[in-house]
């Protein structure tokens, strides 16, 4: 454990609360954002994921979704997202809230996932976002319309959008035993500060391999892949029977 962080101690419970972002697909071959091979360096985010650029140019911003959802049903879960969900079947409460638009932890088995970003997978009405639609055989198409007589769009959430469900999010942090965020920059308000929500003792980890720029004080950094770390946390967490940290990390 960091020298000088002090476990609160005072929960042996198990709602462990998960803030995932796009580092945990990562080992499952899906890219980051903000790495120098990242999306966002090969793609302008105004040209892609703002309601501006689909005014714009739809036809793009439509491609770059349907790349994008090709990548995700190639991928598999990976053990980061398996230790998750072998945490849940065992009788823990595991409340995964993700940034990821991806379906992967559903697939590894988790079944509370809220998509704070929305999914790739779904198609939503673009003048009303709670008219959610599987998506359309072979992907949306410009002149597919909602039942309001609007273009669909991805079921995703853009920049200079608001977030549905955070509220919802924030209640599910104030209720956690632990927090974990896990592979995330915590660059994009407001799921950076989910952490805030949090009971003031309950314990918060983070697993990056950044973890020790990207803690706030009080944090547990855990510069580790996610693919290591999970399993061991999740194989420590299942022994003693309840959420808390390890002596040794
Ligand atoms: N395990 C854990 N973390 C990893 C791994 C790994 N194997 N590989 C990379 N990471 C970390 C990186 O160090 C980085 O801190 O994952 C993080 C990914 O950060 P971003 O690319 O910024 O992704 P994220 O934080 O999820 O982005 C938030 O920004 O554009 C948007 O809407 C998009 O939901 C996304 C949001």
């Amino acid at each position: 454990m960091s020298e000088g962080f002090k476990d609160p101690g005072a929960r042996h419970g198990r709602h462990l609360v998960v803030l995932s972002g796009a580092g945990i697909s990562a080992e499952s071959g899906l890219r980051t954002f903000r790495a120098e091979d990242g999306l966002w360096e090969e793609h302008r985010l105004e040209d892609i994921a703002t309601p501006k650029a689909f005014r714009r140019d739809p036809e793009q911003v439509l491609r770059f979704y349907d790349d994008r959802r090709i990548q995700v049903r190639r991928a598999r879960p990976n053990a980061a997202h398996k230790a998750l969900a072998e945490l849940e079947q065992a009788g823990f409460r595991v409340s995964v809230i993700t940034q990821n638009i991806d379906d992967l932890h559903e697939r590894a088995g988790s079944r509370e996932v809220m998509h704070l970003h929305g999914e790739i997978l779904k198609s939503r009405s673009s003048v009303d976002h709670g008219l959610r639609y599987p998506l359309p055989r072979g992907g949306i198409r410009l002149g597919d319309l909602c039942d309001k007589g609007s273009q669909l769009r991805p079921d995703v959430v853009w920049f200079g959008e608001a977030v549905p469900l955070y509220a919802i999010a924030e209640e599910l942090a104030a209720e956690a035993d632990l927090l974990l965020i896990v592979g995330t920059s915590l660059k994009v308000m407001p799921a950076s500060n989910l952490y805030a929500a949090a009971p003031l003792d309950a314990p918060i980890i983070l697993v990056d391999p950044d973890a020790h720029e990207l803690a706030e004080p009080g944090v547990l950094p855990l510069a580790e892949n996610a693919g290591q770390a999970l399993p061991r946390l999740v194989r420590h967490w299942l022994y003693q029977g309840h959420l808390g940290l390890p002596d040794t990390l």
